[in-house]
């Protein structure tokens, strides 16, 4: 493999092996550090996901006075709760790529007696949040953002605010949260109706810190409810680890074992996909136990024929972050994977429909685009080529994933993208194909 910061070109190494720990789950990562932001007392945080996603909301957070001090070891941090209340930031919040950061940090600072503007890079501006500022106001919030509130930048007067009953209407993690996180601080009860299950770290989260969640099928409600502060074990992330589920599974010779990764039902999606695809013993979860309150497992993965497979419906929200990796699979199983249900995905960090189709095409890959998704036929191989990240974290990871699968040399444009969730991919990369002789960081700390 060669390498400059921005492109790395990878050929397929002979075997595929070794044990390592990916970053803490991103998603839990942000809650851990904004609910113990405004709970009361002093909370101690490991395993924090050290990518840059939840580095901008840590740095959003400092920029409102909350005390995040950083502890000896990597991925570990002490939160000084400040709640409920925090401080004017004096210049404006930038949440760099990260949606969930924006989106939860809006229901944050709806209830925040002070003034604040929210901004992200190039592609967190182009996506769409309406689907926030349309509930917020309707709590009593002022919030708007450029063309009437559909883009960020967002401008938010914090004030008071009262409980809604809300019909979600996509199965997003990140609205469902802004939701409660503004919900926390409204009169009265906050009551949302899903159209499917997504993640539920918040709802375990303020749960575990005192506020009362009650659930009942797809519906939510939570009372107005002050947080007690709570240390939180950060699992490894499962949308990490599956770019080495898949290399490990459609790689000729491999044994890859991945530590501690987070088995929460919400996000398994990917485990279940494969699993239906043929993956069976080749796919192990090792030593069950439960962390923090979290499902954890190892992983321990060899080489699988696997079969195409129908996604959809209400296990969409469950692998929606997994489906480029999923279509990497999907490539080298027999017969055809159909994917649908899946409009979100045009709305992530790039139109994931339509980056994973293109990229995928350049290494010859029988695959179509469909306005909800795609459709793969299984061709059992790739052939490297120049691809592109297309500025999206995940795309850049798994195209790396094809070059290690893949005949030929696979040149990947945008390769450091993958700092947003994983910066140490590259090098675990290295590690599983033999160029290199330990793990960049301690098991579990990335
Ligand atoms: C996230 C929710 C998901 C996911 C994102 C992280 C979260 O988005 O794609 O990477 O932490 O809440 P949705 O809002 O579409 O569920």
């Amino acid at each position: 493999m060669t390498a400059d910061k921005m492109a790395r070109t990878i050929s397929r190494p002979a075997r595929l092996e070794g044990d390592l720990a990916v970053p803490g789950d991103k998603s839990i990562s942000h809650r851990s550090l904004i609910l113990n932001a405004i709970a009361q007392g002093t909370a101690r945080v490991t395993g924090l996901s050290n990518g840059e996603d939840v580095m901008s909301t840590l740095a959003c957070l400092r920029a409102m006075g909350a005390e995040i001090a950083d502890g000896d070891n990597p991925g570990e941090y002490t939160v000084v709760g400040k709640g409920p209340t925090l401080e004017e930031p004096s210049d404006i919040l930038d949440a760099g790529n990260s949606g969930t950061s924006m989106r939860l940090l809006s229901g944050l600072l709806a209830a925040q007696p002070f003034l604040s503007v929210l901004t992200g890079d190039a592609s967190l501006r182009s996506r769409p949040m309406r689907r926030i500022v349309d509930p917020l106001q309707r709590m009593g919030a002022q919030v708007t953002g450029r063309q009437d509130g559909s883009l960020a930048p967002l401008v938010i007067r914090g004030g008071s605010l009262r409980g809604i009953e809300y019909d979600l209407p996509v199965a997003s993690a990140q609205v469902k949260s802004c939701i409660l996180l503004a919900g926390l601080s409204a009169d009265g009860d906050t009551v949302i109706h899903q159209p499917a299950l997504s993640r539920d770290h918040t709802e375990r989260m303020v749960t575990a810190m005192g506020a009362t969640v009650e659930e009942d099928g797809l519906a939510l409600s939570l009372g107005p409810s002050s947080l007690r502060a709570v240390d939180i074990s950060v699992p490894g992330d499962i949308s990490s680890a599956a770019f080495w589920i898949v290399a490990g599974l459609c790689h000729p010779d491999s044994r890859v074992l991945v530590r501690g990764v987070g088995l929460n039902p919400s996000r398994t999606g990917i485990i279940d996909a494969l699993l239906a695809m043929g993956a069976g013993d080749s796919l192990q979860l090792v030593d069950e136990r439960t962390e923090g309150g979290e499902p954890v497992a190892d992983l321990l993965v060899t080489p699988a024929q696997l079969r195409g497979a129908e996604i959809g419906g209400d296990m969409i929200p469950r692998i929606l972050d997994e489906i480029p990796i999923l279509a990497v699979a999907a490539c080298f199983a027999e017969g055809e994977t159909v994917i649908r249900d899946a409009a979100e995905l045009r709305v992530k960090e790039s139109d994931r429909i339509a980056t994973t189709v293109g990229e995928l095409l350049r290494l010859g890959a029988d695959i179509e685009a469909r306005e909800d998704g795609m459709v793969i036929r299984g061709t059992g191989r790739l052939t490297g080529a120049a691809c592109e990240s297309h500025g999206d974290h995940r795309l850049a990871m798994a195209m790396a994933v094809c070059g290690v699968l893949t005949d030929g040399e696979t040149e990947v444009h945008g390769a450091s993208d993958a700092s947003v969730s994983y910066p140490s991919f590259w090098e675990d990369l290295e590690l599983l194909a033999g160029l290199r002789q330990e793990s960049p960081l301690p098991s579990g700390e990335g």
